[in-house]
């Protein structure tokens, strides 16, 4: 028996991962064996479906300035918008139309949009339609994170981003891991399902910072994990860095599969970004959830937080919804028909 097979056998009885066997299947040479072994898992724990959660991305605003991403307040080169909250219901609307049953509002950082603002957004949302809605707006205080949970926001998206504490210090000037961590347990506390994430090939990580990544996960009991590769942009700080590989970060997500064998794991767009069969490829280790991008195609293209993104020149509810639908089922799964709560949510309703 080889070590991996061992750690697996041993997962399979139930037994709690240590980080050195995560350490341990993250540089494990058989790949095949994790990733069919991370599909069973998927199969045996989530089914076959796969669900879609529509991303509105309203607001590229940003206060922060991270070193990795393009919408950095030191972006000088990006022109920035606001949609209206008019458009940003229309959209919802259009979203909940074509089916999808769960809205993501997300944005950079933009304080023009107070917690009252964002949660009357919400609550109009919940009361016209019947979506689960997810917000993924950063760093706000816990008042504000409660008054958007009271107008009936369901999740909270908020990454982690990396493990390694100095590391991220160092790519989000003035803020800490620590800070971001006690977000995420208020967030939990105050009855929201939450997701974090990370990136994949940060200058600087290695296998143990992405162990650590996994462990934090698991220790939080996030109900999803977005976890696609870094993909350096130009007009960054970071522009030279070499950025996430396709083999590392479905590598990552298929363990991020075995250890965390109930939670969402979105086929991210990122991954799609530096592959043509990127998302195909995560949802056959371990992948069941797609976010198509269903804001306007005017203000798309203009939510760049790297290059080559895909799907922004095609209209979210026409084309993009279609396209991935049919991406869903070439790879033998059907769309998810309810919300697609997370694990220690599933009993509850909207
Ligand atoms: N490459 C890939 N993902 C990025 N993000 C930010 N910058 C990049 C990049 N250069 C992701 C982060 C963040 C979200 C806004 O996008 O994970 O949570
Ligand atoms: Fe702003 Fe988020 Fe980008 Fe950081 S990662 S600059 S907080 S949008």
């Amino acid at each position: 028996m080889t070590a991996t097979q061992e750690i697996l056998g041993r997962l399979e009885t139930g037994a709690r991962p240590s980080r050195d066997d995560v350490v341990a299947l993250l540089t494990s040479s058989e790949e095949q064996f994790l990733f069919s072994y991370a599909d069973k898992i998927r199969e045996r724990c989530l089914g076959d479906e796969v669900h879609l959660r529509g991303i509105i991305e309203f607001s590229n605003y940003c206060v922060k300035n991270c070193l990795y991403c393009g919408l950095r307040r030191g972006n000088r080169r990006l022109v920035r918008y606001r949609m209206t909250a008019d458009e940003i219901l229309e959209t919802a609307a259009e979203g909940a139309a074509a089916g999808l049953k769960t809205i993501v509002l997300q944005s950079g950082e933009d304080p023009h949009f107070t917690a009252k603002e964002l949660s009357r957004i919400i609550a109009v949302v919940k009361e016209r339609y019947d979506v689960a809605v997810t917000v993924s707006v950063g760093d706000r205080t816990k008042r504000d994170y409660r008054l958007m949970k009271e107008a009936g926001a369901d999740r909270y998206l908020l990454k982690h981003e990396t493990s390694d504490p100095e590391l991220f210090s160092r790519l989000r000037p003035g803020t800490t891991l620590q800070d971001r961590i006690k977000r995420l347990r208020w967030l939990k506390e105050l009855g929201f399902q939450i997701g974090s994430g990370n990136m994949v090939g940060l200058p600087g990580q290695d296998a143990e910072t992405l162990a650590d990544d996994i462990m934090l996960m698991q220790e939080l009991e996030v109900e999803m994990a977005g976890i696609g590769p870094f993909i350096p942009n130009s007009d960054t700080p970071l522009a030279r860095a070499q950025g996430g590989d396709v083999a590392t970060t479905l590598k990552v997500l298929a363990v991020a599969r075995i250890v965390l064998p109930n939670t969402h794991l979105p086929a991210t767009t990122a991954l799609g970004s530096i592959h043509p069969e990127g998302r195909q490829m995560a949802l056959a280790r371990g992948a069941n959830v797609v976010m198509p991008d269903i804001t306007p195609v005017g203000y798309k293209k203009l939510y760049r937080i790297y290059p080559n993104k895909i799907c922004i020149d095609e209209e979210g509810t026409t084309q993009c919804i279609p396209c991935i639908s049919a991406l869903i089922a070439s790879s033998g799964r059907s769309v998810g028909t309810g919300y697609g709560h997370g694990w220690m949510h599933q009993q509850r309703r909207t």
